[in-house]
């Protein structure tokens, strides 16, 4: 029954069915059943249609062609390595990017199906695939990326690939492209588990044309090309980040290096780029002029940078800043030294240790934002102050809890304030020596992986004991507002 659908047995189907264009295939259904129960998408409590059950993707191996920047066009292929925890009749990828023009399972072509409404690339598997087992998938696509509206409300853009034409003059005279995805615009431009807990690591593989640069998340390991031709740039992340995470560039980019600082695990240095685009270095270099001395101060707190790489790719749309692994995408317009090292701080809580439901997403935001007083106080600044003006808005605007429960709640004032303010009632409970040793021990643990609010609580517990715990829950649980924790 099972190789009926598969390409490589009927050459005639085969060229039907594998050779065909994408949405136009007239697939008629997948498989028939097996014994194995319907894919299952992971459950997420804020977004249930997003990533399948059981599946595991270790690495993208991302090749993208844009032969035009500053157009929405692409051309790509992506060997994903992949394993499963429970045996998979089919893979359901998220997906609403460009036509899918051939799906190869361990180097064969396969049955496969794109569903726009469900934005799923649905791919029948020759024979399952089982736990302990590793296959490859590789799926070519040409054309222009999907739309994903942002779910979360949050601003009225499109996530996922972004387009900033050729203007002629000034920093957009070249065009541009860049990845902007949280929480789930990666499955526009690339067929993915598009969910934080199947983190994955990534190289990526980007042509463009004479004259432009690319970037990517990760180290730069080649670029390669001839003098007046096309360029290739190629981009390992060797530790494992989720797909939203994924930050790529492409401009005519001024690429600004600096020597390499020694916070690295085991004091590895962290290599130092920046990306602007043209003309745009000297208005906005003053806010990541302090990056070298954030990088010390912040992996102080939190130990060891987890990435080889780190620094900004400048966009020129007014937008928010967004945290894409070793490689912030920084809009000019929120070119200031607070956003920068809120966006650093990311890297930490968020990029290497991840939440395993978009419900808890204050563990990046809540992080992410309490940094930002801790760096003010290593420069001298009143850090209670900025705890008091945090509780303020709050006190005014109101609060929730912390574990989101819609999606309009993710990235809002008590994700952030709020859940900094945890962190700062944890720290006036236990003190700075603890409150250190428990994040560095909170890193260190899920280093790579993923965590829960549940796991914070936890290892407060184990760390700091009742005390620890108590403030903690409080600021995590409690309906109202608590009580603004005062330093001593
Ligand atoms: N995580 C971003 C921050 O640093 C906020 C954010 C969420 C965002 N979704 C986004 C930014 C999409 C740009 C695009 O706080
Ligand atoms: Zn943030």
């Amino acid at each position: 029954m099972m190789n009926e659908n598969r390409c490589g047995a009927f050459i005639l189907l085969g060229l039907l069915l594998c050779g065909g264009r994408g949405e136009a295939l007239s697939v008629p259904t997948l498989p028939p059943p097996t014994a194995l129960p319907a894919p299952r998408t992971i459950g997420d409590s804020i977004f249930p249609s997003l990533g399948q059950a059981g599946l595991d993707v270790l690495n993208y191996d991302l090749s993208l062609t844009v032969v035009r920047p500053g157009t929405p066009q692409l051309q790509g292929e992506v060997t994903l390595t992949l394993t499963a925890t429970q045996p998979l009749s089919q893979i359901r990828l998220d997906f609403v990017g460009p036509t899918v023009s051939a799906v190869r399972w361990n180097g064969r072509p396969v049955v496969f199906r794109t569903d726009s409404a469900a934005q799923k690339l649905l791919v029948a598997l020759p024979k399952p695939l089982l736990p302990g087992t590793q296959a490859t998938l590789t799926v070519s696509y040409a054309g222009t990326p999907g739309i994903v509206r942002d779910p979360d409300f949050t601003f009225p853009v499109d996530l996922g690939w972004q387009s900033v034409p050729a203007a002629g003059t000034g920093a957009d005279v070249a065009g541009a492209n860049f990845a902007l995805s949280e929480p789930n615009g990666t499955h526009s431009f690339l067929p993915s588990n598009d969910h934080p807990s199947d983190k994955a690591t990534f190289t990526t593989r980007i042509t463009v044309p004479a004259g432009f640069t690319a970037a990517a998340s990760g180290v730069q390991v080649s670029q390669t090309g001839t003098q007046n031709g096309p360029q290739t740039f190629v981009f390992s992340q060797a530790q494992p980040i989720p797909t939203y995470a994924l930050g790529i560039h492409v401009n005519k980019f001024q690429r600004v290096d600096s020597p390499g600082v020694p916070v690295g695990v085991g004091g590895a240095p962290v290599q130092r780029r920046d990306y602007f685009p043209p003309g745009t270095f000297f208005q906005a270099k003053g806010a990541y002029a302090r990056t070298d001395e954030m990088l010390r101060v912040l992996s102080g707190w939190f130990g060891p940078y987890p990435f080889g790489a780190y620094g900004v790719a400048i966009v020129t749309p007014q937008l928010p800043a967004l945290e894409t692994a070793t490689l912030t995408t920084m809009p000019l317009t929120s070119s200031r030294e607070p956003v920068a090292l809120h966006e650093l701080a990311h890297q930490w809580f968020g990029n290497d240790i991840t939440p395993a439901d978009w419900s808890d997403v204050w563990l990046n935001e809540g992080f992410a934002t309490y940094a930002e007083l801790l760096w003010a106080q290593s420069d001298g600044q009143d850090g209670q102050a900025m705890a008091a003006r945090w509780w303020a808005t709050l006190n005014q605007f109101g609060t929730r809890p912390l574990v989101a429960r819609r999606a309009e709640q993710l990235f809002d004032t008590s994700a952030y304030r709020r859940g900094a303010l945890a962190l700062h009632a944890l720290r006036v409970a236990v003190g700075d020596a603890q409150f250190r040793a428990f994040l560095q021990a909170y890193v260190a643990r899920s280093s790579g992986g993923t965590v829960r609010t549940d796991d914070l609580v936890t290892l407060a517990r184990a760390l700091t004991g009742p005390i620890g715990e108590a403030a903690l829950r409080l600021w995590i649980e409690s309906p109202t507002l608590p009580p603004l924790p005062k330093l001593p």
